[in-house]
């Protein structure tokens, strides 16, 4: 077993705030408990809800690590009891509670998938997070099978650049919003039959005339707000909205009467709290149905940048101005 550091970098939030509010820190190493791996971290990857925890909202759970970080990509350095399935120096890509901005993280080894081959430790860094909430929203709650109709907003997003390319590679016909004309470009580069300019154009007309005013199937949606309503104006009869995040509020007044006569589905849900348990089977479904698109190149992880682990308040500025296209990612 190589010997490890006492203590390790890490990047924390000094205090709610904006990006510069994180901050290098140097803390010990994590142990890994019964049950779990330490990973070298070679990449981790950003994700919205990391600034969401930095501005003071999206608390940890109660036992999960303090420093922001929710996926990241390395080797695995040490094992703690129980553990028989991976051995020291694997490549390994893993979704944590926190914890994944820094030199080492503590990860539930069944929250751990292999690195896909022929992806690199960056590319694999960003996988996590948003492909394990693709696919329990999508496909699990959501139900979406081929030949159905789909809607993301936010499309260019790291959730949307995933959630467009998997749900065209299972054989839906794909639809996003964005918010700018390169924005929507990048989408149906991605595989969306049409994107829809969210500030130039009115989604829920534009899916009706392409769907012959029958609507979609399934929306999956991070905006809530005023959306929500024309969410379930768009829906095709048994359609379902599933919210995973509420960007313009979550508060809102609605006429629910599309509910029973389209007998539409309005569902949700957060994957940080889930038990390992439950990330351990999305994990499972995951190698099992997604792992061999990502090594055949069907389905590409989409990077739109890299910043050194120092340079986190910088990431996280590009995050907040909203210009990225795909997935922010800190190397180690
Ligand atoms: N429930 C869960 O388990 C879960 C897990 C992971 C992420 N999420 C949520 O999913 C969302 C995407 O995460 P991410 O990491 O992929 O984020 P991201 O890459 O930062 O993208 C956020 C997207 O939201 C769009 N947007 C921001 N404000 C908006 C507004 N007011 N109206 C319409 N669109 C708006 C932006 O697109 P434009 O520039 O085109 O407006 C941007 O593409 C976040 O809200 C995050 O909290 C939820």
């Amino acid at each position: 077993m190589p010997t490890l550091p006492k203590t390790m970098k890490a990047i924390a939030i000094s205090k709610p705030g904006g990006p510069e509010v994180l901050v290098p820190v140097e803390r010990p190493l994590p142990e890994p408990g019964h049950g779990e791996a330490l990973i070298k971290v070679a990449a981790a990857g950003i994700n919205k809800p990391d600034a969401l925890q930095r501005m003071g909202g999206y608390a940890p759970p109660p036992g999960a690590s303090d420093l922001p970080g929710l996926e990241v990509a390395g080797e695995v350095a040490a094992l703690g009891a129980g553990v028989s399935e991976w051995k020291i120096g694997d490549k390994a890509c893993a979704l944590l509670a926190g914890g994944g901005y820094a030199e080492y993280a503590a990860v539930p080894v069944p929250q751990m998938l292999p690195v896909p081959r022929g992806l690199g430790m960056v590319e694999a860094a960003g996988l996590p997070e948003t492909f394990f909430t693709v696919w329990t929203n999508v496909f699990e709650r959501g139900r979406l099978v081929g030949g159905e109709t789909f809607l993301v907003h936010g499309g260019s997003s790291g959730i949307g650049t995933t959630a467009i390319q998997l749900a065209r590679a299972f054989g839906a016909r794909v639809f996003a919003t964005a918010g700018s004309a390169e924005k929507c470009a990048a989408c149906v580069k991605l595989g969306a039959e049409r994107a829809i300019d969210y500030r130039r154009e009115d989604f829920v007309k534009v899916l009706k005339d392409l769907t012959q005013g029958r609507g979609v199937d399934l929306i999956l949606d991070m905006v809530g707000g005023e959306y929500t309503q024309r969410n379930l104006d768009a829906l095709a009869v048994e359609g379902r909205l599933v919210q995973i995040a509420f960007l313009q509020g979550a508060k809102v007044a609605l006429n629910l009467e599309p509910l029973m006569r389209k007998r539409l589905t309005l569902t949700g849900s957060t994957l940080r709290p889930r038990s390992v348990a439950q990330k351990g089977e999305i994990a499972a479904a995951l190698r099992a149905k997604v792992w061999p698109l990502l090594e055949s190149g069907a389905v590409k992880p989409v990077v739109d940048s890299t910043f050194p682990l120092a340079e986190a308040a910088r990431a996280h500025a590009r995050l907040d101005s909203s210009v990225h296209v795909g997935k922010l990612v800190l190397t180690v």
